[in-house]
């Protein structure tokens, strides 16, 4: 997965990255004794008002300066599709968009997301049908306990986004951050390829039936 996404963190313990999150905003505050320049947008110690934009709607909502992405979406938004898996940044099963670019929603704080628009797997079909990828990761088969599968499909559907024509190393570099202990990669390197219409290669590669 490319690593401009912040899901290159797997050497990054979710302690260490909500305690430097914090320690960020009160080393502005206390900087060179001195009282530095003063915080403009301090939040906490209690939960904070904030609207977040989720495919495509506008929530308004309160939460607490350590709560994750993942879990506002899961636990105030109802919105499971997102796993959380290891909770740590390590196997991406928690990705969504924001912006359109792939993240770790269990290594992003809610407070941090700003005005870019989140997108969900429940958000990525455009009402009845499904988004491309989701539509060739039911006929290629690339799914077993689909735990990952979300995920998995978040970062193939953002390949597809900024390149229509990947390669297979590509595709294996888009979900080297996913982790499916299924063991699906194949299936999903032949959805994804099916997906962007080069399903031939992916057949070739993999030996897979055109269907
Ligand atoms: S990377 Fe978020 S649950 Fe594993
Ligand atoms: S399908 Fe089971 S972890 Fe990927």
């Amino acid at each position: 997965m490319s690593k401009e996404n912040g899901k290159g963190g797997q050497d990054i313990s979710r302690r260490r990255f909500l305690k430097g999150a914090g320690l960020t905003a009160l080393s502005i505050s206390n900087m060179a004794e001195g009282k530095a320049a003063p915080i403009k947008s301090a939040v906490g110690p209690g939960p904070t008002a904030l609207s977040l934009s989720v495919n495509g709607v506008q929530h308004k909502l309160q939460v607490e300066p350590c709560e994750t992405l993942a879990e506002t979406l899961r636990w105030k938004l109802g919105l499971t599709g997102t796993k959380v898996s290891c909770d740590r940044g390590t196997c991406s099963a928690c990705t969504v968009w924001l912006d359109r670019k792939p993240f770790c929603a269990c290594m992003t704080l809610t407070i941090d997301v700003g005005k870019r628009p989140v997108t969900t797997i429940e958000g990525l079909a455009e009402n009845d049908t499904l988004h491309p990828i989701q539509q060739a990761f039911i006929d290629k088969d690339a799914t077993m306990c689909g735990f990952c599968t979300p995920g998995m499909i978040m970062s193939c559907a953002a390949l597809l986004a900024r390149n229509s024509s990947p390669t297979l190393d590509d595709v294996r570099h888009a979900v080297s951050g996913n982790f499916c202990r299924c063991g699906t990669y194949p299936k999903v390197f032949e959805a994804t390829l099916a997906a962007a219409g080069v399903e031939g290669v992916a057949n070739e590669k993999f030996g897979g039936s055109s269907q």
